[in-house]
């Protein structure tokens, strides 16, 4: 499959109908109705475990889901998981698809495309991120404002099934302004600082250089990345809301001179866990309180 052959639509009801089958073999044993999804969240490093505290969850891994990519990177798991928090049934990525793994843009995204025809209208999209902005340190929470895409590959490129969504999706509200103002009063009440600016997605797998990171900075942006921008266009194209927090977890590459690692993102994600899973919570309470209930 090529996600954006003719049979997108085709591939996406695929994916869909094996997980509600698994779903519908559960509320089967368990008698009650099947769960619907309404909020997707995708969990970026160190995040996956706010899977395991959907309540009557199901798991289900990504190998048995057909059209989507094994997930092969340390800290990130590769399975889903639907069940409800806060009383909002939920579907969970934990460990999502990267380009720099050697997929398409369009193989990244393609699980969202599948949260989204489960019915989940509104994806919450975590990640890690290099921190371009000198004065946010390490542990700095950053709600997404805006994008720019600097994947050598784009999700939409190829053949457009209008099944699916429009051949030019507008971007303009990509990232949905009333679900940052939900974020933004849900920390305010839970005095969680929460910064907000424009991620740039590179392709990676290497860190940027120091060289990259002035051209990242003199072009705007505020964090670096190498996820998150296939999800959110490919949620563009299917006219679903997104909100993006990423997780600043290392000044990124020249700020300090230190050298970079994985293990400094995988520390800083764990050390800020706690305040994170306490953010998302109470944006998934509040958008209970709006209505994303079963
Ligand atoms: N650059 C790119 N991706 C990242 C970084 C970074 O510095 N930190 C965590 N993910």
């Amino acid at each position: 499959m090529t996600a954006q052959s003719p049979a997108l639509f085709e591939a996406i009801a695929a994916a869909r109908d094996t997980i509600t089958a698994r779903l519908a073999e559960a509320a089967a044993r368990t008698g009650r109705a099947p769960l619907a999804p309404r909020v997707g969240l995708i969990l970026g490093s160190g995040l996956g475990g706010y899977a395991g505290g959907l309540a009557d969850a199901v798991t289900i891994d990504y190998g048995d889901i057909p059209g989507f990519a094994a997930s092969g990177v340390h800290g990130h798991q590769g399975k889903l998981v639907l069940g409800t928090r806060h009383g909002v049934p939920c579907v969970a990525m934990a460990g999502r698809i990267h380009v720099y793994e050697g997929h398409s843009a369009a193989q990244a995204a393609f699980p969202a495309r599948v949260l989204i025809a489960l019915g989940a209208r509104t994806l919450l999209i975590t990640n890690a991120a290099g921190g371009i902005n000198p004065d946010w340190p390490p542990g700095t929470l950053m709600l997404i404002r805006d994008h720019i895409d600097l994947l050598r590959d784009h999700p939409l490129r190829g053949p457009n099934d209008d099944r699916v969504g429009p051949r030019f999706p507008d971007m303009t509200t990509a990232y949905a302004p009333a679900l940052r103002e939900l974020a933004r009063g849900v920390a305010e009440r839970a005095g969680i600082e929460l910064r907000e600016g424009v991620y740039v997605a590179m392709p990676g797998p290497t860190y940027e250089t120091p060289a990259e990171v002035r051209m990242l900075r003199a072009l705007g942006a505020d964090a670096t990345g190498m996820s998150t921008v296939p999800e959110v266009i490919v949620a563009a194209h299917m006219g679903a809301r997104v909100l993006g927090l990423s997780c600043i977890t290392n000044l990124a590459a020249g700020i300090t001179g230190a050298a970079l690692s994985h293990d400094e993102v995988t520390e800083t994600a764990t050390r800020v866990r706690a305040t994170f899973e306490r953010l998302l919570d109470g944006i998934l309470s509040e958008l209970a309180r709006q209505g994303e209930r079963t």
